[in-house]
């Protein structure tokens, strides 16, 4: 799959978004090793810090559906669904990254003009904290 194709199926999912208060539509398409992909959007509350981003849906769509392996996520962001800039992932949701994926995991940020930028999560998290810790 390619970057694009990846970066279009966020879109696809940014339109589920349920934004009534910031009006900041995200999706995100998370690729597992084996190929499938997990769609995810932000899903906002009235109590603000109950809300669940895209990356976290997705991911917790995976993960409990018994998924680990994963390849790639792409992420567009923007208010209304008009992607004219990069919504780079949260701090929580690159944690949660952290705890499921190693360092070459691929994090993909999709705009409108097909555009895009990559890096790994050790790019976006640098010195993350992980299970390694804790021993
Ligand atoms: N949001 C995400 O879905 N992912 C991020 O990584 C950053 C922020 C959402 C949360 C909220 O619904 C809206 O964007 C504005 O913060």
């Amino acid at each position: 799959m390619t970057q694009l194709e990846l970066i279009a199926l966020a879109k696809k999912a940014a339109q589920a978004a349920y934004v009534p208060y910031s009006h900041f539509k995200v999706g995100a398409a998370l690729l597992t090793k084996g190929g499938k992909v997990y769609l995810g959007c932000n899903i906002e509350n009235a109590s603000y810090p109950a809300t669940n981003c895209a990356e976290r849906t997705a991911f917790f769509k995976a993960v409990s559906e018994g998924e680990r392996d994963f390849e790639a996520i792409a992420i567009v962001g923007g208010i209304e669904g008009n992607f004219t800039g990069y919504a780079s992932p949260c701090g929580v949701c690159r944690q949660v990254m952290r705890e499921f994926c190693d360092d070459g995991f691929r994090i993909i940020l999709g705009k409108n003009d097909d555009e895009f930028i990559e890096d790994t999560l050790s790019g976006f998290l640098p010195y993350g904290f992980t299970n390694e810790n804790l021993i």
